[in-house]
C-alpha cells in the first residue's frame, strides 16, 4: 500500500507518544520507510532504542550532528514525502504555528514543503485554549492536515477533548494523502469567491450574503490536485496558495483579466453585483429633511461574459455560478447560452440548507453541448471536488 514511500514520523512530549510505537509498525507493514524524529521531551516516554528497533532506522534527536556534512534537518525534510507529527502537543504547534525552530523536529517542520498531518493530544483545558486553538487555525491556513483528538478519559484524569485520535485514523489519512492523484499539476487555476463590496460613500456599501465557502472549497480541491491555484477573493482568508484580496466587481475584473492568458481555468463562484453607485462619496453622506433618498445605480461589468468574450482560444476554461431562486434550470440553460461559458454550475439560492453561507451546497453541472448534471446535495468541499472531476475527470 505505501511501497517505496518515505514517512516521517515527528513524536513530540505526551503520554500517547508510547501508541506511536504502533503506528510505525503498521507503516512498516505497508511497505513504508520510516524515519523518526523526537523532542528531546518525547524521550521521557519512549526511547530511542525502542523506535529505532521499530523503524530500523537511526532516530534524531539533536540538530546538530558533528559527523554529517548536510544539514540534517534539511536532509531529512528532502528525504520524506510526508511529515506525521503524533502526538503533537500545544508547545510544538505553537512553535511550529510561529516559526520557532528550536530543536531538531520544529527545524524539520519550518523547512518541510509536502503535506504534513498533525495529530494534537493534550489536556482537554489545553486543547481549548485560545492561543492553541488561533495556532492550530495558523497551521490549517498553512495547509497541514490537523486530525483532531477525540473526547473521552485522559491521561491526566480528566474527561474531555484531548486523545490521541484513533492510529487508523492517522493511518489512513496518510495512505488517502500518499495515493491521492495530483492530477491537477502543472495546471494554472484563477477562482473567484465572496461578494463584491460597491461603495456608497466613505462608511456604507452594497454587497450580498456570499460566505466564500464555495470558491474557498473549489480552491482548496485544486491546490491538494496539484494545481496553482490564484484565489481571488472579497473575504479575508489565510492559505497556503495566493490570495489576491479586491472589493469591488470593477477590482476583482481587472485581477481575473490579468490572469487570462495564463490561467488553465477560471471559476467564476463569487456574487458579483450587477449594479454599483453611480457616485461614490468620499465622506459620509448627511441625512436630509426629505422622507426618501434615490441611489443612482450604474451597471458593473458582466466579468464572466467579459472572460469568455475576450479569450482568443479554448483556453481557459470558463466555469460560472448561476445562482436562482426560481426556475432554476431553465434560468440556467439560457444563462449559459447568454455568457458563453463552458460550464455553469447552477445552485438554488432560495433554500437555506443550501447555496449562500451555508457549508452544504446541492447544484446541477450545465455544460456547453447541452449536458446536464445534478449533484446530490453534499458538503462545499466534496462538491468542489465532484466539480473538477467533472471538468478535468
Ligand atoms: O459564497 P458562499 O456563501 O459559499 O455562496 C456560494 C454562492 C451561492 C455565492 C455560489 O455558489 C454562487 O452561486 N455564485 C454565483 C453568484 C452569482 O453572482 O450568480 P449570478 O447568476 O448572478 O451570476 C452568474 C455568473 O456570472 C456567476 O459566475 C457570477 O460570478 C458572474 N457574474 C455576475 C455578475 C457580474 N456583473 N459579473 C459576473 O461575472
Amino acid at each position: 500500500m505505501l511501497n517505496g514511500k518515505n514517512i516521517l514520523i515527528g513524536i513530540t512530549g505526551g503520554i500517547a507518544a508510547y501508541k506511536i510505537c504502533e503506528l510505525i509498525r503498521m507503516f512498516k507493514r505497508a511497505n513504508a520507510n520510516v524515519r523518526v524524529v523526537c523532542t528531546p521531551n518525547a524521550l521521557n516516554f519512549v526511547t530511542k532504542l525502542t523506535l529505532q528497533n521499530l523503524s530500523q532506522n537511526e532516530v534524531g534527536i539533536e540538530e546538530f550532528d558533528l559527523n554529517e556534512f548536510k544539514p540534517e534537518h534539511i536532509s531529512y525534510a528532502d528525504e520524506a514525502d510526508i511529515m506525521v507529527i503524533a502526538p503533537a502537543t500545544a508547545n510544538t504547534i505553537g512553535k511550529i504555528a510561529n516559526g520557532i525552530c528550536d530543536n531538531l523536529l520544529t527545524s524539520i517542520a519550518c523547512a518541510f514543503k509536502k503535506p504534513v498531518i498533525a495529530a494534537p493530544a493534550m489536556n482537554c483545558g489545553m486543547w481549548e485554549n485560545k492561543f492553541v486553538q488561533e495556532n492550530i487555525q495558523k497551521l490549517k491556513n498553512a495547509g497541514y492536515t490537523i486530525l483532531e483528538p477525540e473526547s473521552g478519559y485522559l491521561a491526566c484524569g480528566y474527561e474531555g477533548k484531548g486523545r490521541l485520535c484513533k492510529l487508523e485514523t492517522i493511518f489512513d489519512k496518510t495512505v488517502e494523502i500518499l495515493n491521492s492523484k495530483k492530477n491537477l499539476a502543472g495546471k494554472k487555476f484563477v477562482i473567484t469567491c465572496g461578494g463584491t463590496i460597491e461603495e456608497i460613500d466613505s462608511v456604507r456599501y452594497i454587497s450580498n450574503y456570499s460566505s466564500g465557502k464555495m470558491g474557498i472549497a473549489l480552491a482548496d480541491a485544486a491546490y491538494e490536485q496539484g494545481a496553482e491555484v490564484i484565489l481571488v477573493s472579497t473575504v479575508n482568508v489565510e492559505r497556503a496558495y495566493k490570495v489576491e484580496m479586491v472589493k469591488s466587481a470593477n477590482e476583482m475584473q481587472i485581477a481575473v483579466e490579468k490572469e487570462l492568458n495564463n490561467a488553465d481555468c477560471i471559476i467564476m463562484a463569487a456574487a458579483v453585483a450587477d449594479y454599483r453607485a453611480k457616485n461614490i462619496a468620499d465622506h459620509k453622506l448627511k441625512k436630509t429633511e426629505s422622507n426618501e433618498f434615490t441611489l443612482e445605480l450604474v451597471k458593473n461589468p458582466d466579468i464572466l461574459k467579459g472572460l469568455c468574450e475576450k479569450r482568443t482560444s479554448d483556453k481557459p476554461v470558463v466555469v460560472g455560478f448561476c445562482a436562482e431562486s426560481e426556475d432554476l434550470i431553465k434560468n440556467a440553460k439560457e444563462k449559459i447560452l447568454k455568457k458563453g461559458c463552458d460550464y455553469l454550475i447552477a445552485n438554488d439560492i432560495s433554500r437555506k440548507d443550501i447555496g449562500f453561507s451555508s457549508d452544504f451546497n446541492e447544484v446541477t453541472i450545465l455544460d456547453k453541448n447541452g449536458g446536464i448534471k445534478p449533484l446530490q446535495r453534499a458538503a462545499k468541499t466534496e462538491i468542489a471536488k465532484e466539480i473538477l472531476k467533472e471538468i478535468y475527470g
